[in-house]
Order: C-alpha cells, then sequence, then structure tokens
C-alpha cells in the first residue's frame, strides 16, 4: 500500500492544493491529507473548518482523506504507516525551503518527500493571496472550490 502524506495549513485550501492532492491520489494509493494545526500563523478558519472544507473540495477522490496533526510531520508517517510526503512545488521560490525540509525529514527518520510540479494555471496561487485579494473585495472565485468561496465570504463579513 502507497500510502503518503499531504502536509499543509490548508488556511484555506485552494485549487492549487486541489490540483497537487488530485494528481498525487492519481498516482499513488491513499493520500492523507493533514492539517497542520499548531502553526505559528494565526489561521482565519479553525483546524476543524479547514479539515471540513478539504474534506467537501476532496469528496470526489475516493482515496483521499483528511486528517489533523500537530507535531512533526515525520511523526505522523511513523505513526499512520506512511512512507512518502507529497509536497507542491510551484516555482524557484519554493524550492530552497522544500529541498532543505526534505533533506531533513529524510535525514532524521527516512522518510522520503515526492515533489509535484504544480500545474502553471496555479504557480502565483496561494492562501494568503486569496485571502488578501478576499479581504479586499477581489473576485477570487477561479481560485477557490464554490463552498470555500462562500465561506470566505461569510468569514469576511463578520470581521
Ligand atoms: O501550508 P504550509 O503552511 O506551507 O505548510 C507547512 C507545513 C505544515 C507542511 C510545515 O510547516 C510542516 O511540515 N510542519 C510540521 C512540523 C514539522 O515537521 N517541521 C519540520 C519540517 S523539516
Amino acid at each position: 500500500m502507497r500510502r503518503v502524506v499531504c502536509p499543509g495549513s490548508f488556511d484555506p485550501v485552494t485549487n492549487g492544493h486541489l490540483d497537487v492532492i488530485t494528481r498525487a491520489a492519481n498516482l499513488l494509493d491513499e493520500v492523507v491529507v493533514a492539517v497542520f494545526q499548531n502553526s505559528s500563523k494565526t489561521p482565519l478558519f479553525t483546524v476543524e473548518e479547514r479539515v471540513e472544507l478539504l474534506r467537501a473540495a476532496t469528496s470526489k477522490i475516493s482515496n483521499v482523506r483528511v486528517d489533523k496533526f500537530d507535531g512533526l510531520t515525520v511523526d505522523y508517517c511513523r505513526a499512520n504507516d506512511i512512507t512518502a510526503i507529497v509536497k507542491g512545488l510551484r516555482a524557484v521560490t519554493d524550492f530552497d525551503y522544500e529541498m532543505q525540509m526534505a533533506q531533513m525529514n529524510y535525514n532524521q527518520a527516512g522518510v522520503e518527500t515526492l515533489f509535484v510540479v504544480t500545474n502553471p494555471l496555479w504557480a502565483f496561487l496561494s492562501s494568503s493571496l486569496v485571502k488578501d485579494f478576499a479581504k479586499f473585495g477581489g473576485d477570487v472565485s477561479g481560485l477557490v472550490p464554490p463552498i470555500v468561496l462562500e465561506r470566505l465570504k461569510e468569514r469576511l463579513s463578520e470581521a
């Protein structure tokens, strides 16, 4: 069983994340999308909300499961019989840090990292940019799943 994890903050999930998750799911037996809880960033959505949005957005992909975790990704891998981490690479700007993390994770725990090169359609996309644009009235409807768009509007109108 080739089970991998796609870890991230997913605050919120974007079409770029979904591209990476879908392509990983086409190659591997099971993809666990794991939402990192203990980020130093202050999230717009709670971890439960992020999990719910990911579940809704991936509901049609039968070999994707959504979970949450804190602590080290490699410890989550050990505890869940996962041999590799899947990450998306948008541009060279992602590369340095992702490579360091991949080497650290292999050095410390023998956990491999597989990189999916992001579809150029989504190369510019990040959750932070989506939130910034949405906050100031920008139209992000083509960048996130419909359920995320709805929740973003609700959340930002509360602020
Ligand atoms: O979506 P993000 O915020 O870019 O995701 C970052 C994430 C969660 C993948 C990264 O911070 C991470 O792996 N955190 C878990 C803690 C950990 O394992 N740190 C050591 C990495 S070498």
